[in-house]
């Protein structure tokens, strides 16, 4: 087995040796042109299968420490062993024009997540159009590479179309998510492992006895939008696993201990009501240095969601280190895979979790950079929060995930 040590020495002597900027520009040149633009309105929109061809891969390389990591070294084939699935969340946008990454999500991972083309705001440029252009690639570069697809997200307060946060209220919004989800739903039926029905719809913060957040499908429709978007995602697309997703379980303080117990009773109201649905997603959006420790509150949580007959997934884990105030790379990446296998060997205690995913897959894209608010201490430091740097070489956080698999006794 290639294990830690062998790589990051080599990795080390190798150093500059490997020309990875070159290459890749090179592979960047014989990209072919991506697919016409695929809008349509709501009633003709065709199914998946016809409407995209599949991606084809060039050739590419990734760096010699990455290489050695392919298929029986991969993270695919140590959590097959252990009865899970890794992935990681993409975005077309980065991937259509980076082969190596291409291949490098192929040999790592076994599922993937689109980071933002199946969000409202990217579906639905118009009330009465879908734009399925980046959609439909992802799919096809997923289907060309036997990657699974979970499927990212209904009902999410953050991606509301402008269009739609100024519409008239008289416009039917009830209706308009009914009628969203089975298209979207009805048009990758088959392909999707599990869909985030719901994403994020707990906030104590807003003030409501039942916790539930005033977003924008809340004042819309009401606290019942939740089964409703359930209950419309099991019509269009059975099969796929219905999950609600959602952030801040993870840690033992009296915060996020307030919001696993209102999830939980969420999800108890849910299934009183007989609403289908089958999985939980914990976001794992974590901290390296956080004052706080994961431990207790996370298994419980996990085990009362096991206790309710429900799956897990780890949907979009990323390790912040801008609280870490040395600059030092080499004890910042320890850092972070410190955080990450203090996570994961708490949470991959538990059968009930099915799959880890990680929110990206390289440190040459994280939203993690993209915003102010993860980056307030150190603004100008780009974060190392992902197993690979942004060359794609593996770093600590690769081994201590792909160690604390190898560790699960499920
Ligand atoms: C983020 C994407 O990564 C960004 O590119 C986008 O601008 C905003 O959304 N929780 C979620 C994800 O459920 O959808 C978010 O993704 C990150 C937080």
């Amino acid at each position: 087995m290639v294990t830690r040590r062998t790589v990051l020495t080599q990795g080390l002597q190798a150093g500059a040796a490997f020309a990875f900027a070159g290459f890749a520009d090179r592979c960047l040149a014989q990209q072919t042109p991506t697919a016409h633009p695929d809008e349509m309105t709501i009633t003709s929109a065709p199914h998946a299968q016809k409407a995209a061809p599949p991606s084809t891969l060039p050739p590419a390389m990734l760096p010699k420490e990455a290489e050695v990591l392919c298929g029986e070294n991969s993270l695919k084939a140590h959590a097959r062993k252990h009865g899970l699935v890794v992935g990681a969340a993409v975005s077309m946008h980065a991937l259509q024009s980076d082969p190596a990454m291409q291949r490098l999500i192929a040999e790592q991972y076994g599922i993937v997540v689109p980071e933002g083309e199946l969000k409202w705001r990217a579906l639905r440029p118009a009330q009465d159009r879908f734009d399925f252009t980046e959609s439909d690639a992802l799919f096809a570069f997923a289907k060309a590479h036997h990657l699974e697809v979970r499927g990212h997200t209904m009902a999410w307060h953050n991606s509301v179309p402008d269009w739609l946060q100024n519409s008239s209220k008289e416009l039917d919004v009830r209706q308009l998510l009914v009628d969203h989800i089975h298209t979207v739903a009805g048009r990758y039926r088959g392909y999707v492992q599990s869909w985030d029905v719901v994403n994020e719809a707990i906030l104590p913060a807003d003030g409501r006895e039942d916790n539930l957040r005033k977003s924008f499908w809340f004042e819309r429709i009401g606290p019942d939008y939740i089964e409703l978007a359930f209950r419309a995602a099991h019509e269009a697309d059975p099969h796929a696993k219905l999950t609600y997703n959602d952030y801040g379980v993870e840690y033992d303080n009296p915060e996020e201990s307030a919001r696993r117990v209102a999830i939980l009773s969420l999800l108890r109201r849910l299934q009183q009501r007989k609403v289908p649905f089958d999985a939980v997603g914990i976001q794992a959006h974590i901290k390296a240095g956080s004052t706080s420790s994961i431990g207790k509150g996370l298994a419980e949580y996990i085990e009362s969601v096991r206790q309710m007959g429900l799956e897990v997934y780890i949907t979009e884990m990323d390790v912040n280190e801008d609280d870490l105030l040395y600059d030092d790379v080499a004890r910042r990446d320890r850092e972070v895979a410190a955080t990450y296998r203090n996570f994961l060997s708490v949470a991959l205690a538990n059968p009930a979790v099915k799959s880890v995913l990680t929110w990206g897959v390289s440190d040459r894209h994280t939203w993690l950079n993209d915003g102010p608010t993860h980056h307030r201490k150190q603004p100008n430091r780009p974060q190392r929060s992902l197993p690979f740097d942004d060359n794609y070489r593996p770093k600590e956080a690769f081994f201590s995930i792909r160690d604390c698999i190898d560790e699960r006794m499920a």
